[in-house]
């Protein structure tokens, strides 16, 4: 018999579906992005004003059971990006650097096709592929952005430090040296340089 000293209290606490990114528990917290509140981050501001603002963009759900800014502590999440265009720029996440650039992150995709956008200080920016089952080790020191290039939902689970914490600050001032563009089907990946030359 297990005596209840030996009975984890976060064992069963929260429960995934690792394809769907479905996750539930009483501890799972929620939010989501809209249009409207990515305002900035988009090239084609013309077209983000013209969009619905209500229309939703992503979706967190994330279980932190330490608190954060601890020390030793992994949160655990999944975002869901809906497949959409903003212009010929696909749909993605605001983006941000880790406020504590020692603490690196893991990012796995379930479901979907799209881009993860890493970028250094320097704004040296580059982009790896994300589909089903690729994992993504991201150094605490770099920016990471995810866009949805597909057309189905963009589902990715991600681990990280209680104590990395958000620094949305400097991409909402200076965005990421590349932009994720769709054009004729083609995905494409335009450094922001050629994007200021073209404008
Ligand atoms: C945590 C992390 C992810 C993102 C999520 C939404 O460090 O990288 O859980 O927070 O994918 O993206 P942002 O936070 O950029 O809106
Ligand atoms: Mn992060």
């Amino acid at each position: 018999m297990i005596s209840s000293m030996h009975v984890n209290p976060f064992q069963q606490a929260i429960s995934v579906h690792w394809q769907t990114g479905a996750m539930e528990g009483r501890e799972v917290k929620e939010s989501r992005k809209l249009l409207g509140d990515l305002k900035g981050i988009f090239l084609d501001e013309a077209a983000c004003a013209s969009a619905d603002a209500n229309t939703v963009v992503y979706r967190v759900k994330w279980w932190q059971p330490s608190e954060p800014g601890s020390e030793g502590g992994l949160f655990w999440g999944v975002t869901a990006i809906e497949s959409g265009k903003v212009g010929d720029e696909c749909f993605m996440t605001h983006g941000h650097f880790h406020a504590n650039s020692t603490r690196a992150e893991y990012y796995t995709t379930a479901q979907g096709e799209g881009r993860l956008l890493l970028m250094d200080r320097e704004r040296k920016t580059w982009a790896e592929v994300m589909s089903p089952g690729s994992l993504h080790y991201i150094d605490g020191r770099y920016a990471h952005r995810v866009v949805n290039a597909g057309s189905v939902p963009l589902i990715f689970w991600a681990c990280w430090p209680s104590d990395a914490g958000y620094d949305y600050g400097t991409i909402a001032k200076e965005g990421f040296g590349a932009r994720i563009l769709e054009q004729n089907g083609e995905v494409l990946v335009i450094p922001q340089t050629e994007i200021s030359i073209k404008n």
